[in-house]
């Protein structure tokens, strides 16, 4: 046997353990009893940490039902999962796998793991999808009925071969929503395509969604182009901003849906496409039906299944668990201690309308981390970074009624600001000599008693 394949060759064995060195992946071993027995380098930077600090030590000292304990006991992989380690007081967002290690008498000796910062897999997988589906539907943050019926019947759909129109305000998730039923559906090795109607001039559509043969045009590629359709031939097409195809692309569209055909530009041959199309918009697109901007007959065989996605103002405490999210998730890039949002900002989240939905929530929060002090984000925090809150029922000529309500609320947002006046009437859209004249008012009796 040659000396390199011999794993009781010293030489090798050295090899063997210089190499583990060498990569960028975190590779950490623990034996059957839990105990840590092996870091590499890679585990070490990772994790923040020196060998000596954890070596032969419980694996629980440093993580709560650390991945490696849970191999242990169930004795198998678990691999590629999305995982937020709980380590050191620190939460770290890792790709990992475990796997457990058997000996000759298949009797469980320890458990390995591999993994790596979440930003490395991201970046890879962008690479090489360019637009891949990478959401699943248990990646979808929220508990509220609205959103999980949304879930629910996405879920049925998906099943299913037939296309679906996703309707919902912007920053909704329809993305998610798209990626999610395709990861769903027994397309999901097949190739999931996206194509944004709004981001093409009206005459690029065309080659984008069909293609071109050599030839077509001056200046085609040698050989063609094949369109997205081609591309997602067998899988899924994501036509999002739907409402902005140009209306002779509609007929076109509706013909390759009924004969399942498609020809580039400048062939005639018709080539047969398998795909299913997810459509979305934000967009009321009856109203464009009936404004003849959209083809009646393509929006019924684009909508036989139709999805609507909730506003995040319909979701109720949804918010607050997106807005814990995207604290975890945002803050995951540096590492310092979690920070948490205060009373006092989550009660003003709830009262918010939000007109840009969820990605306007995850923009704010972004802000708001950026800015706040203590590790907690406070309801001036969320007012700096730009969450304005109007409430309606302040109007200065309301009748002697709501004037109770509106000092009530007067004091309600002076809680929230800490008694910052300027702060209080900003919040509430008033100028400050109406905050004064309000508080300044004598308390009316209550009518009802
Ligand atoms: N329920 C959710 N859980 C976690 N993240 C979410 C959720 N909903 C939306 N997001 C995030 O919010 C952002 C906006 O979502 P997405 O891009 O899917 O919205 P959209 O409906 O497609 O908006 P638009 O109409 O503007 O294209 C994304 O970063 C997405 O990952
Ligand atoms: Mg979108």
């Amino acid at each position: 046997m040659s000396a390199l394949l011999d794993p009781y060759n010293s030489n090798v064995a050295k090899l063997l353990l210089k190499g583990i060195n060498s990569v960028q992946e975190g590779i950490s071993m623990i034996d059957e009893d839990g105990y840590i027995r092996y870091i590499n380098k890679a585990a070490c930077k990772i994790l923040g940490i020196k060998p000596e600090d954890i070596l032969n030590q419980k694996a629980e000292l440093f993580a709560p039902n650390p991945l490696l304990i849970q191999i242990l006991n169930k004795q198998e992989p678990i691999i590629d999962i999305e995982y937020f380690m709980d380590f050191n007081g620190k939460t770290i967002h890792l790709i990992n796998s475990g796997y457990p290690i058997f000996n000759e008498d298949k009797a469980i000796v320890g458990a390995i793991d591999i993994f790596r910062g979440i930003q490395r897999s991201r970046k890879l997988a962008n690479n090489i999808a360019g637009m891949a589906a990478v959401f699943t539907f248990d990646q979808i943050v929220g508990k509220s009925i609205e959103l999980n019926n949304s879930i629910r019947l996405a879920k049925i759909y998906s099943k299913n071969n037939e296309n679906i129109l996703l309707m919902g305000e912007s920053g909704t998730g329809k993305d998610l929503f798209a990626q999610s039923i395709h990861n769903h559906s027994s397309r999901r090795a097949q190739p999931f395509i996206a194509l944004n109607c709004a981001n093409f001039p009206n005459e690029l559509i065309d080659t984008e969604l069909f293609g071109y043969d050599e030839g077509a045009f001056t200046g085609a590629l040698k050989g063609g182009k094949p369109g997205k359709f081609e591309a997602a031939n067998g899988g899924t097409l994501f036509l999002d901003e739907v409402s902005e195809i140009p209306i002779h692309l509609q007929a076109k569209l509706l013909r390759v849906i009924e004969t399942k055909t498609i020809n580039r530009l400048g062939n005639n041959k018709p080539i047969f496409v398998d795909v299913k199309i997810i459509a979305a918009t934000n967009r009321n697109l009856e109203n464009f039906v009936d404004e003849g901007c959209f083809r009646k007959d393509l929006y019924f065989r684009l909508k036989v299944f139709f999805l609507e996605i909730p506003p995040l103002r319909e979701r109720g405490q949804d918010v607050i668990l997106l807005a814990e999210y995207f604290v975890k998730k945002l803050e995951n890039k540096i590492t310092e201690p979690i920070k948490h949002i205060e009373k006092e900002a989550i009660e003003l989240l709830l009262k918010y309308s939000w007109p840009g939905n969820v990605r306007e929530l995850e923009h704010l929060i972004a802000r708001s981390l950026v800015i706040c002090e203590n590790n907690s984000i406070s309801a001036m925090d969320l007012h700096n970074s730009g969450l304005k809150i109007q409430i309606k029922e302040i109007a200065p000529t309301k009748v002697n009624l709501s004037r109770r309500y509106q000092k009530k609320q007067i004091l309600d947002a002076l809680s929230q600001t800490k008694g910052n006046k300027k702060l209080a009437a900003e919040m509430l859209g008033i100028s400050r000599p109406t905050l004064y004249k309000i508080l300044a008012e004598e308390d009316l009796p209550d009518p009802h008693h």
